[in-house]
Formats: structure tokens, C-alpha cells, sequence
């Protein structure tokens, strides 16, 4: 495997840096402002259900964030909603400074190509393309320059320890290996922002434990934020934070009371950030229209154009 420091390169466009030290410097330091949050879905002919209701979530650069949360509870929802690939109903949600309320599909895809790297739960691999194509797309939608693309690729998967795999198509992978596929595809871009949708699932506890230093690694040296997803309790307890979600909210875990010693300072302190939002939100939609598969599909098949 590559080593950290095989890792770091120089982007050719400082468009990234300048982004980054913008947002630390002028918003507030946070990747992740958003407050109010609501989602709910109607099943046909059935009362809506409300995955989301005022949940608030602030994420700050070099912070890891574990949401657990049973299944149906709303994870990959959220996640896809933070990710720009469909919009919350309601909520103020600012990525890296900028509010997103109102932003054009276009202007969706454009911020979450370069700023955001996205872990699918279905892992969501191109079956036609190589492990180095499906990398190397990546690459190309968030602005790598041609030339440098198959170099970032191929050290992206031999960061994920799939230097051996680089030219197997998906199926002649293993479920693990799709998903350290997956892993590459989005840290290849260096993004400010993770969003890893249960991205241990499908490995054994070496390889997970490798993934988890990777990812640290990531937020590390590319100053961004994480969010995971996981049911896994070394994923969670790896994280600066652990958070619930649970009836919409968003909320710190607390420690299993039969397996901590009992009293106020055992409680893990409600910070601002999970504290669940106050006052109302507007009822227009949050965010970017369009469903996540469609969209990131789409994105994937229209392929670099530069
Ligand atoms: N586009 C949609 N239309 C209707 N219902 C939806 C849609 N997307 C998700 N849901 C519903 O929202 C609920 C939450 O789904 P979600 O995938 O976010 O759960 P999850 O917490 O990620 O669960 P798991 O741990 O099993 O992955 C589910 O009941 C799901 O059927
Ligand atoms: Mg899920």
C-alpha cells in the first residue's frame, strides 16, 4: 500500500486550496452548516413519513462524524441529501460557505464533482469500465487535468491495496473490492467533504480497519470533514463524534448505560452542533432536485469532457 506521504499531491488548479482556506477563513470554519433539516417521504396512498424532521448538523474541517441509527431510520437519506443528489424539504444547509437553497442541478453536480467524495452503501460502480476507469472518471469530473488522471487512479487504489486489480471490471470483483473501488472513486479528488455510506460493510475487520485509516488519513490531509455512516461500533467510536439518528433527530450517542459507570459527567456534553435545531424552516425544498441513482449515473456516463 502507499504510504501517507505517496499520497499528497499538488493540484494544478488552486481553485481547491483557495476554497478551502476561504471557508476556513471567512465561514466560519465549518464544512457542514446545516440547520433544520426535514425530509419525508409518502408512501402511495399512505401518510407521509418523516425521516427528517429539524435535525441540525454542523462539521467543522478535520472532523469525523459516526451517524448510526437503526435500519430505515433515515441514514443514506440524510447522506444523499448532504451530498446535493436530492434536496431536503426543508432546512438551511450551507456546503463549504454557500447555501445551496436554490442552486441549479448544474451547480449541484459541479460543487459535489470537485468538493465531494461519496462512498454509495451499493457501492454504484461503471460494470463496462475498468477499477482504474471507474477512478479515473472520478478524477476527471472534479477537474484533474488529463495528464495526471490514470497517476491519481491508480494511486488512489493502491492506497484501497488494490494495486494488483487496477484493470477488473466490477464483476470479476469481490464485494470488498468494489467497495475499496468505490472508496478510491472518492478520495481521488481530494474532497472537503466525505460521505461514506456504511463503508466497512462488506469487509473483514483487517480490511475495515484499514478503510478507517484511510479515511482518517483523507480528512487529515486534505482538511475535510467526514460523515459515516456505519452500524459498526470500531467505525463509531473511531470518530470524533457519534451521533443517532432517531425520530429526525440528530443527536450525540450516549454511552450504553449498563456499560459506563453512572452520573451527569459520564454524559457526553450537547454541543451546539447536535443540539436539535429551534424556530422554523421555510417550506421550499433545500438543495438540488433529482434522484441520487439518475443523477449520478448521468454524471458517470457523460464522463470527463474537458
Ligand atoms: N425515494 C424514496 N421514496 C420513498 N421512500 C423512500 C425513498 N428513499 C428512501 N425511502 C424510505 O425512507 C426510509 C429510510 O431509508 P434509508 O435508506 O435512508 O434508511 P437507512 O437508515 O439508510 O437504512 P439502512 O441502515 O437499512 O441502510 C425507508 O423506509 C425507505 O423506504
Ligand atoms: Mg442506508
Amino acid at each position: 500500500m502507499t504510504t501517507a506521504e505517496d499520497l499528497r499531491h499538488h493540484r494544478p488548479d488552486s481553485d481547491h486550496h483557495r476554497l478551502h482556506s476561504d471557508h476556513h477563513h471567512q465561514h466560519g470554519g465549518l464544512v457542514i452548516d446545516a440547520v433544520g433539516l426535514s425530509k419525508s417521504f409518502r408512501a402511495r396512498g399512505g401518510d407521509p413519513t418523516e425521516l427528517l424532521s429539524g435535525a441540525t448538523l454542523q462539521v467543522a474541517p478535520w472532523t469525523t462524524v459516526a451517524v448510526m441509527g437503526r435500519s430505515g431510520a433515515g441514514k443514506s437519506t440524510l447522506l444523499r441529501a448532504l451530498g446535493l443528489f436530492q434536496p431536503f424539504d426543508a432546512g438551511r444547509y450551507r456546503l463549504l460557505g454557500r447555501d445551496v437553497a436554490g442552486l441549479s442541478d448544474r451547480a449541484c453536480s459541479a460543487l459535489r464533482a470537485r468538493h465531494i467524495g461519496f462512498v454509495f452503501q451499493e457501492f454504484r460502480l461503471l460494470p463496462h469500465l475498468t477499477a482504474t476507469a471507474n477512478v479515473e472518471v472520478a478524477a476527471a469530473l472534479a477537474g484533474v487535468p488529463a495528464r495526471s488522471r490514470r497517476r491519481e487512479a491508480q494511486r488512489a487504489l493502491d492506497l484501497v491495496g488494490l494495486s494488483h486489480r487496477l484493470r477488473a471490471r466490477p464483476r470479476t470483483l469481490s464485494g470488498g473490492e468494489q467497495q475499496r473501488v468505490a472508496l478510491a472513486r472518492a478520495l481521488v479528488k481530494r474532497p472537503s467533504l466525505i460521505l461514506a455510506d456504511e463503508p466497512t460493510g462488506a469487509l473483514d475487520d483487517t480490511t475495515a480497519a484499514k478503510v478507517l485509516e484511510i479515511l482518517r488519513h483523507a480528512v487529515a490531509t486534505s482538511a475535510a470533514a467526514l460523515v459515516v455512516v456505519t452500524h459498526d461500533p470500531v467505525v463509531a467510536t473511531a470518530c470524533d463524534r457519534q451521533l443517532r439518528l432517531q425520530d429526525g433527530q440528530l443527536l450525540p450517542l450516549l454511552p450504553d448505560p449498563d456499560s459506563v459507570p453512572k452520573g451527569p459527567a459520564d454524559r457526553p456534553a450537547v454541543g451546539p452542533s447536535e443540539r436539535p435545531a429551534e424556530g422554523s424552516v421555510g417550506d421550499s425544498g433545500v438543495g438540488c432536485t433529482g434522484d441520487a441513482a439518475g443523477e449520478s449515473a448521468g454524471e458517470s456516463v457523460a464522463g470527463p469532457t474537458a
